[in-house]
């Protein structure tokens, strides 16, 4: 049953039955008015990836994509979803679209996903989301609930607490008959929400295959999980490096894919064929606070004085950032547990690296280790942070 079929997929959806496919994911050219253009270095030979995405007026595109999106309903079994992928160029017009051709009844949700990007080249807020609307073919449709941690605010005890109707009909919670509270210890956690936070592929990961706009398997598979169960069958149309069907496989669905370039069908056999590469998120595993080793005393220091935390990088906890390099201020808090040498040590070693010049490590004010310490760095120790800092900057 999985295909994988070079041609344009208007063609290639006609010769499907009616009501067959279980979840359609969609990720057209995005209306962005250029070639999209990626190399990727292959055996010492430079292989250009490539897809057309220009157009004469908005309109053009509109009815280009309303056709495939016609035959998608069609294809679709009662019980089916369909999920576009789209972004802020046209996703206010495709929104009207999917609602003329599936009925604003059955639409589901706009899942935005969000992802972190570094880049100062544009005057204007940094994009760092696209959507992705989730319409189903009837109000029948599957669902599977996937569920997420609580955040760190929750109150957990309150969460786990049964809650019964009184006889007035209120809400209240649970006790048993010595007026104990009844706990219930088996909640999933929170349900996913329409924002979801996944990576975007940065350019050195090993799941990138070199296809422009190659999306991530992650990203998939939560699509995928919750739109259809094992077994089910999963196309899409527009499968360039065949994220969607990887994914597929993986999950243990059918997969069929089009797309009309011969360089994205032989990307994909390639990709299926041998062991499917997917970047694991750490930040998705552990979450976000893993991250954030900063305590509140620390976090507050660096707020004062504009810095920038660091984490993960031992030398430093901060920097406080200068238009003149000569002017950066690295800042390291001592831990408890740390020996000033050693803290001079990392400092230096990490600035060393980082071209810094100005070094300031803040005492721990509890550290049982005593120091002899004869700093003959240029490293400034301070116990009394505030005033120092304050005229250093200053200088
Ligand atoms: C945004 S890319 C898909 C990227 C893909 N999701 C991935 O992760 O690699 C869009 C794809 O649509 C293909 N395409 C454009 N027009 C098409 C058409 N009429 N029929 C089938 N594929 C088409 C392009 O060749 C391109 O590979």
């Amino acid at each position: 049953m999985n295909k994988l079929v070079k041609g344009d997929c208007l063609l290639e959806l006609k010769k499907i039955a009616d009501n067959s496919i279980d979840l359609i994911y969609l990720d057209p050219p995005f209306y962005t008015q250029k070639k999209q253009t990626l190399s990727k270095k292959e055996n010492e030979k430079i292989k250009k990836y490539e897809f057309a995405d220009s157009w004469d007026n908005i309109a053009e595109y509109l009815n280009y994509l309303k056709e495939r999106i016609i035959e998608c309903k069609r294809i679709l079994k009662k019980s089916g979803n369909i999920f576009l992928h789209c972004d802020r160029k046209a996703c206010h017009y495709l929104k009207i679209v999917m609602d003329e051709v599936f009925g604003i009844n059955n639409f589901r949700s706009e899942i935005i996903w969000s992802y972190k990007r570094w880049s100062n080249s544009k005057k204007g807020l940094l994009n760092s989301h696209q959507n992705i609307y989730f319409y189903s073919k009837t109000s029948d449709f599957k669902f599977n609930t996937l569920y997420t941690n609580y955040s760190l605010t929750t109150n957990l005890d309150q969460i786990l607490q049964n809650r019964v109707k009184d006889n007035n009909g209120i809400t209240v919670y649970q006790t048993d008959e010595h007026g104990n509270v009844v706990n219930n210890y088996n909640k999933k956690g929170v349900p996913l929400s329409d924002v979801w936070n996944i990576p975007y592929l940065n350019p050195k990961a090993k799941e990138r295959n070199g296809y422009p706009t190659q999306k991530p398997i992650l990203l998939l598979e939560q699509i995928i999980k919750i739109g259809s169960d094992e077994g089910d069958v999963v196309l899409d149309p527009f499968c360039g490096s065949g994220t969607t069907l990887a994914a597929a496989k993986m999950l243990k669905r059918k997969y069929i894919g089009f797309d009309i370039s011969d360089d994205a069908i032989n990307l994909c056999k390639e990709r299926l064929a041998g062991n499917i590469v997917k970047t694991s998120s750490k930040l998705l595993e552990n979450g976000i606070e893993k991250y954030d080793n900063k305590t509140k005393e620390e976090q507050y220091i660096i707020n004062l004085f504009g810095g920038l935390p660091v984490q993960r990088n031992s030398g430093f906890d901060a920097i406080i950032p200068s238009k003149d390099s000569n002017k950066v201020i690295a800042i390291k808090f001592q831990k408890n547990n740390e020996s000033l040498e050693n803290c001079i040590k990392k400092i230096n070693n990490a600035c060393k690296i980082k071209g810094i010049k100005n070094k300031i490590i803040i005492k721990s004010s509890n550290s049982s280790i005593k120091s002899t310490i004869n700093n003959n760095d240029d490293v400034i120790i301070l116990s009394s942070y505030k005033e120092l800092i304050i005229n250093l900057i200053k200088r």
